[in-house]
C-alpha cells in the first residue's frame, strides 16, 4: 500500500507514519512536507527506508500531482495549525488549509485516489462550561479563529468534492493531542520545557478554559480504523473523554515534575478564546469500533515529560525564539 502523509514531518502527522511503520509490513510511505517552522527532520529519524521524505508545498499543483498518481491513500495532516499564529498573521493558513487541500483535492479528482483529511473539534466554536452537550457530527459549524475557520472552509471542500465529483474521502475531527514530537509553542511541551528551563508556566486569562485531551496514538489508530473501516463521504469524530481545564493540566505537570502546584503566572488571555471543547465519538465507537487505549492521562503526561526530559536536543533549537515571541505579546 502506498501511502502519501502530507505533514508527516509536524507532530501527529510523524507519529501517523511511525506508528504505520511498525504496525503494517505493507505500507510504504512519502512524507511531502514544506519543513515550516513546526516541520521536523528528526521527528521521522529512525522511520527506516519504507519512509521517503519529499520537501514540498502541499498548495503547488506540480509538485502534489505526481506523487498523488502514485499513491493508494493521500492521508492528509499538513496545515498551519496554531491559534495564536493564526491571531498574528492569518495568510498562510488560508493558503496552506485553503488553496493546500484545494490542490490535493483536484489531484486525488484526477487520479481517482482515497483520500482522507485530518481536522478538528474547533471548527464546532466552543460550549459553555456548564454545556450538558457535547460536539457530534450534527453540531453546526462556528469556528472562532483564522486558523479554525480555514479548517472548517478545508471540510467544506472535501463534503462538496464528494458529493459533486464523487471523491472517495473521510473526514475525521479530534480533540486536543498530546505526546511525542509536539511542538514546544503549544500548551503542554511549553510548560514541561519551561520547568525543565525554571521557568513557571504561563496559563492565559483565569486558566479555566477547557480541552478534551486524547494521546496522539489513540488518534492515530482512530484514523487507521476509519481509513479501513469507514464509510465514504462520512465524517467521524475523534476523543477520548479527556475534558481538563488547563489549570488543572498545569498543577498535574508541576506535581509530576516535583515543583509545587501553584508554581504557575497568569498572562494575558488570547484573544477569542474559545472557552469549552468536548467531543462525543459515540459514532467512531458504535459503527466502527474504536477504543481509546491510553485513558489515564496522568500516565500518558508523565510519559510526555519523560520524552521531553530525554530528547531536549529536538526542542532546544527553539526554545529560546518560542518564549521571547510569547513575551513580546505579555504571555
Ligand atoms: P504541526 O503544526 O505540528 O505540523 C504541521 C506540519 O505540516 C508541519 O510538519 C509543517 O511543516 C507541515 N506544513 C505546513 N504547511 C505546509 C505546506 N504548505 N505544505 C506541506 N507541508 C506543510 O500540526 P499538528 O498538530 O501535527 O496537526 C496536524 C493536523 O491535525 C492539522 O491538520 C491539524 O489541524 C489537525 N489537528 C491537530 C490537533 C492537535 O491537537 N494538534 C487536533 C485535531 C486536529
Ligand atoms: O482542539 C484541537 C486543536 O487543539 C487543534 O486543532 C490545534 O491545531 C491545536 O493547536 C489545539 O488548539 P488549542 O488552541 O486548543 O491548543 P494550544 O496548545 O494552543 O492551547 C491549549 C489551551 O491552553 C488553550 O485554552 C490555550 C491555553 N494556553 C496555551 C498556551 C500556549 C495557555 O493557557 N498557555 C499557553 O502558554
Amino acid at each position: 500500500m502506498k501511502i502519501l502523509v502530507t505533514g508527516g514531518a509536524g507532530f501527529i502527522g510523524a507519529n501517523f507514519v511511525h506508528q504505520t511503520v511498525e504496525e503494517r509490513p505493507d505500507a510504504e510511505v512519502t512524507v511531502l512536507d514544506k519543513l515550516t517552522y513546526a516541520g521536523n527532520r528528526a521527528s521521522l529519524a529512525g522511520s527506516g527506508d519504507r519512509v521517503t521524505l519529499v520537501q514540498g508545498d502541499i498548495a503547488d499543483a506540480d509538485t502534489v500531482d505526481p506523487l498523488v498518481a502514485e499513491s493508494d491513500i493521500v492521508v492528509h495532516f499538513a496545515a498551519e495549525s496554531h491559534n495564536d499564529n493564526s491571531l498574528n498573521d492569518p495568510s498562510p493558513f488560508v493558503r496552506t488549509n485553503l488553496v493546500g487541500t484545494f490542490t490535493l483535492l483536484e489531484a486525488v479528482r484526477r487520479h481517482g485516489v482515497r483520500y482522507h483529511h485530518i481536522s478538528t473539534d474547533e471548527v464546532y466554536g466552543d460550549l459553555d462550561l456548564d454545556d450538558p452537550q457535547r460536539f457530534t457530527e450534527l453540531t453546526q459549524y462556528n469556528p472562532s479563529s483564522p486558523y479554525s475557520s480555514t479548517k472548517a472552509g478545508s471540510d467544506l471542500l472535501v463534503r462538496a468534492w464528494v458529493r459533486s465529483f464523487n471523491v472517495p474521502a473521510t473526514i475525521s475531527n479530534c480533540s486536543n493531542n498530546y505526546g511525542p514530537y509536539q511542538h514546544i509553542e503549544k500548551f503542554i511541551p511549553r510548560q514541561i520545557t519551561n520547568v525543565i528551563d525554571g521557568i513557571r508556566p504561563k496559563l492565559y486569562g483565569a486558566g479555566q478554559n477547557v480541552r478534551d485531551w486524547i494521546h496522539v496514538r489513540d488518534h492515530n489508530r482512530a484514523v487507521w480504523t476509519i481509513i479501513e473501516r469507514g464509510r465514504i463521504g462520512e465524517t467521524y469524530l475523534i476523543g477520548a473523554d479527556g475534558e481538563q481545564n488547563n489549570k488543572e493540566v498545569v498543577e498535574l505537570i508541576l506535581e509530576l515534575m516535583g515543583r509545587e502546584a501553584s508554581e504557575y503566572d497568569l498572562v494575558a488571555d488570547r484573544p477569542g478564546h474559545d472557552l469549552r471543547y468536548a467531543i462525543d465519538s459515540t459514532r467512531l465507537r458504535e459503527e466502527l469500533g474504536w477504543r481509546p487505549e491510553f485513558r489515564d492521562f496522568r500516565s500518558g503526561l508523565a510519559d510526555t515529560i519523560a520524552w521531553y526530559e530525554e530528547n531536549e536536543s529536538w526542542w532546544r533549537p527553539q526554545k529560546a525564539a518560542v518564549e521571547a515571541a510569547y513575551a513580546a505579546q505579555g504571555q
